[in-house]
């Protein structure tokens, strides 16, 4: 092939045209390797809210077991126990399944039901067997399951619903031969029983004089 001027020009035309595409496609390569940023940047995002919330949970929780329990339903809460139920049983006497048997769970002392291999975590909140299942420990234990007792092998999200909970711990309650008393809301009797007291005082003082 002879090599005419204007085969020289064509060639440096397109040598030009290379250079500059192959800057543009670099360039687009460049933004490219830019644009992962954003998703992580929002997935960062996200979780920091769902962090924000769970941190503020305690606070919504301000709510008394015993306030709630005053106006909870057993019967909502056995609906409610089908979420547990792949888990758990809940009948006297029933087997172990992934979590332990749940009869007479009110006031048991934490991580000790016969047969059950608990995790490390349940068995120093547990202090030995000293910790029993409260009403108070339920209630938050179920609020948040790893938000109570960090390193739970109980693979269960936890019920933010007040009510819902309340229901379900009355429910939990009637597994028992005896269910536990309900919880007295603390401010009540502690006033009842100081009531009489002053009453009986003052007459008292009343003659005294
Ligand atoms: C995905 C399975 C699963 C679900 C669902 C589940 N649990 Fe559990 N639960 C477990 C496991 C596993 C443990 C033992 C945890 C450990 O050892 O850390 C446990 C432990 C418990 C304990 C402590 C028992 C003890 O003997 O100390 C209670 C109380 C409890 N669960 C209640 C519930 C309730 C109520 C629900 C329904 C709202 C529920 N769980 C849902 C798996 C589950």
């Amino acid at each position: 092939m002879e090599s005419t001027p204007f085969n020289k020009y064509a060639m440096a035309f397109l040598a030009t045209v290379f250079v500059v595409m192959t800057a543009g496609i670099l360039s687009d390569s460049i933004f490219d390797s830019h644009a992962p940023e954003k998703p992580g940047f929002i997935i960062e995002a996200a979780e920091a809210s769902g962090e924000a919330e769970a941190g503020g949970a305690p606070a919504t929780e301000a709510v008394p077991i015993a306030t709630l329990l005053a106006s909870a339903d057993a019967t909502r809460g056995e609906a409610i126990f089908k979420r547990c139920a792949a888990c758990h049983t809940g009948d006297k006497g029933g087997a172990n399944k992934v979590g332990p048997n749940l009869w007479d769970i009110v006031d048991r002392p934490i991580a000790t039901h016969a047969g059950f291999s608990y995790s490390g975590a349940m068995k120093d909140f547990s202090k030995g067997g000293q910790e029993l299942w409260t009403y108070d420990h339920l209630n938050h234990f179920l609020t948040s399951p790893k938000g109570y007792i960090k390193g739970t092998a109980m693979g269960f999200a936890g019920d933010k619903k007040d009510n819902e909970r309340a229901d379900l711990i009355a429910y939990l309650r009637t597994l028992s031969d005896s269910p536990k008393p309900l919880p007295a809301a603390d401010a009540a009797p502690a006033g009842d029983a100081a009531a009489p007291a002053d009453g009986a005082a003052k007459p008292a003082e009343g003659t005294a004089h």
